[in-house]
């Protein structure tokens, strides 16, 4: 999804790692991307330019003048078209000449007209790779801009055990996949996101508590993280946790308490998604001691906890951008535009129960997101970690 109509050269050099291109560029076009393979002559004895033309569905280019064809490979129409480059695999021959600007072959001039990001995957023997011209070159590429994809240990086809092996092309993939989720930039960006539900206590063992699992906000966090936002994460009792470097989770028990840890972080955040499922009451009185089985029925009396993200659409300045959920089980579309407006949300995410598949526990979720002015786009049934894709390429969208 993310690789949807990205433009990628993948560059091809000597190495009998070759082979694994066939699998990247296969894996790439699958991914929707839209592939050129150029490759060095060399590479051209581990592995045919007909399979990589195969797989990527386009021509494969190789030298500056196609004489069978009859024409000249801009090396520089190439290189702007571009979204992203990569090598894979790199050999040293390939490394040293990008280092050293010999531009002697397509591949070579083409990385040096790029504009775009260039990330190179080495893979050769393990001396090679250690050999102190190959590690100054890797540096010097690396130092101006390159971005190394270290090589694996493991055994080589020389037969030795190192360091040497080109990354596997899922791993490629994934890199790529993080790169474009990166370059949608929210770097410098604050945002916070509420996840999981609230527990209002009854007495000191039983609460008030509801099926929200969090993943949805957690999903949600992740990529705002990705695209480099620093996340705060308020959530509610879960099981999840997040490693993720630019996330900060703050766990919290009740609305009262997601109440304050909100108030808290609200004012520095540019982006806040308001995901948890927040008890709507709690009990009107906390019994400090364990209510005991004394009578046949319990009345226990309810008063209506604060909400939240009423509370912040009325501090919200106009930068900021609020994003709330709406879960529905009737006449969806009017109660959620009758949400976005009375909460003052710049945007709702809507949750029908009618929808299968979709809501609390499901690893899926179906979801139309309203905007303000109204307008109404629908997604289909999908992982939650793509819903909070969709609902994050959304509010990036309605930055720029
Ligand atoms: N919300 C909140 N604080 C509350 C209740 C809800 O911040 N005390 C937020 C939720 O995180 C969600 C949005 O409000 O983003 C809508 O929640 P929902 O339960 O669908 O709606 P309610 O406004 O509570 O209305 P109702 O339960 O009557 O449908």
């Amino acid at each position: 999804m993310v690789l949807e109509g990205k433009k990628i050269i993948v560059g091809v050099t000597g190495s009998i790692a070759a082979y694994k291109s066939a699998f990247l560029v296969r894996l790439l076009v699958k991914a929707g991307a839209d592939v050129q393979v150029i490759m060095t002559l060399a590479s051209e004895g581990f592995i045919t330019p007909l399979t990589l033309s195969t797989l990527s569905g386009n021509p494969v280019l190789s030298t500056f003048i196609d004489n069978e064809r009859g024409v000249w490979n801009n090396h520089v129409s190439s290189a702007l078209w571009a979204d992203v480059i990569l090598i894979a695999p790199a050999t040293s021959t390939t490394i040293g000449k990008l280092a050293h600007g010999i531009s002697d072959n397509l591949l070579i001039a083409v990385c040096m007209s790029a504009k775009c990001p260039v990330l190179i995957a080495p893979a050769m023997d393990l001396d090679m790779w250690l050999h102190p011209s190959t590690q100054q070159n890797i540096a010097f590429l690396q130092t101006n801009g390159i971005r190394i994809i270290d090589p694996g240990y493991g055994e080589l086809a020389s037969g030795l055990i190192g360091e040497g092996r080109m990354e596997e092309p899922e791993k490629l993939l994934d890199i790529l996949t993080k790169h474009f989720l990166f370059s949608g930039s929210l770097a410098g960006k604050k945002a916070m996101v509420t996840a999981g539900p609230t527990y209002e206590s009854i007495d000191p063992v039983r609460f008030i508590g509801n099926h929200s699992t969090g993943k949805m906000g957690f999903a949600i966090a992740e990529s705002l993280a990705l695209r480099g936002a620093d996340v705060t994460l308020v959530s509610g009792p879960t099981e999840l946790t997040s490693h993720t470097k630019n996330i900060d989770v703050i766990k919290v028990k009740s609305s009262d308490e997601m109440l304050q840890s909100c108030l808290d972080n609200f004012t520095g955040s540019d982006i806040t998604v308001m995901a948890a499922a927040v008890a709507d009451y709690k009990p009107a009185n906390l019994s400090k001691e364990k209510i005991k089985k004394n009578s046949k029925n319990l009345d226990i009396s309810l008063t209506s906890t604060k909400d939240i993200l009423a509370e912040l659409g009325k501090q919200k300045h106009k930068e900021q951008i609020l994003v709330g959920f709406a879960l529905e089980t009737e006449n969806e579309i009017p109660n959620a535009i009758r949400k976005l407006e009375s909460k003052n949300m710049d945007m709702i995410v809507l949750n029908s129960l009618q929808d299968k598949g979709a809501g609390f526990g499901y690893n899926t979720n179906k979801v139309t997101i309203i905007d303000r002015d109204k307008k109404i786009t629908e997604f289909g049934l999908k992982p939650k970690s793509e819903v909070a894709e969709d609902i994050v390429s959304y509010i990036v969208n309605s930055l720029t």
